[in-house]
């Protein structure tokens, strides 16, 4: 047995912005049977567009998929026109939220100060955070990959220490292996997980050793057994092979068999 009992694999889907309702429902009542009762070991969730929610938590109501939102308000309530706080994300029964995805940093000047206040909005609200972390090419090349995320993931820390990951997880995704194709290499990724459960065993050294990494970027059917294979890397945020119902089982088992 690879997995440590305290972290059970974990596999999620980020289906970011592609979603409808037909799809969204073709896509439940393709992965029900498997995502029901105890047919997966792994844990398991969908993170959809905020609209959609409600249908995903109707529709998984009887199976062991979780249902998460890709964002949450960094405020916790108010006159934030546009915005969705973790508060309502726990009241129609959304179980996580993806909280500093690099698109959400990149695209829409999310700071680390930021990230930490929707971590600990969605921790205080009982919503599991989802924390990303991870470089651009640029600073890969630099070779300032470690530096750079534990500096993120520390800004977290910080403010709101080991619990909320505990809760959630933490994920590691390269900017540059984010839907290009290019995933990490399994030892690559695994060398930064590593890394990142040092940085959270300085805060927390008990702690550090329950909290699930996982890994993001390029997942699919084809590199996730080696991934999983790896000691840190505790399941993974998958994107664009997660949009296939029948893809995204396949990382599934891969994470059931590495257990
Ligand atoms: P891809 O799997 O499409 O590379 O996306 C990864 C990701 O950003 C998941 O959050």
């Amino acid at each position: 047995m690879r997995f440590d009992m305290t972290r059970k694999p974990f596999v999620i889907a980020n289906w970011k912005m592609n979603a409808n309702t037909q799809a969204n429902q073709a896509w439940m009542d393709e992965a029900r049977v498997q995502l029901t009762g105890s047919a997966l070991a792994c844990d398991v969730a969908v993170c959809a567009p905020f609209v959609y929610l409600p249908q995903l938590c109707e529709g998984f109501s009887h199976s062991a998929a979780l249902v998460g939102a890709q964002n949450c308000a960094s405020y916790s309530h108010g006159a934030y026109t546009g915005e969705v706080s973790a508060a309502m994300l726990a009241d129609i029964g959304c179980d996580m939220v993806i909280v500093g995805h690099s698109e959400r940093r990149t695209l829409f000047g999310e700071t680390d100060a930021i990230v930490a206040e929707k971590v600990r909005l969605a921790y205080e609200n009982g919503v599991m955070p989802i924390l990303c972390v991870g470089e651009t090419l640029q600073e890969r090349e630099e070779g300032r990959t470690i530096e750079v995320v534990a500096a993120q993931l520390k800004a977290v820390l910080d403010t709101v220490g080991v619990a909320p990951l505990l809760r959630g997880a933490l994920a590691y995704e390269p900017v540059w292996a984010i839907g290009t194709g290019k995933s990490a290499t399994a030892e690559d990724a695994q060398s930064v997980h590593a890394a990142l459960r040092q940085v959270l065993a300085q805060y927390d050294e008990e702690g550090a050793q329950a909290v699930r990494i996982l890994y993001g970027g390029s997942v699919k059917p084809a590199n996730a057994a080696e991934l999983f294979a790896q000691q840190d890397i505790d399941g993974a945020l998958v994107g664009g092979a997660s949009l296939k119902a029948q893809e995204f089982l396949a990382i599934c088992h891969c994470a059931d068999a590495a257990v």
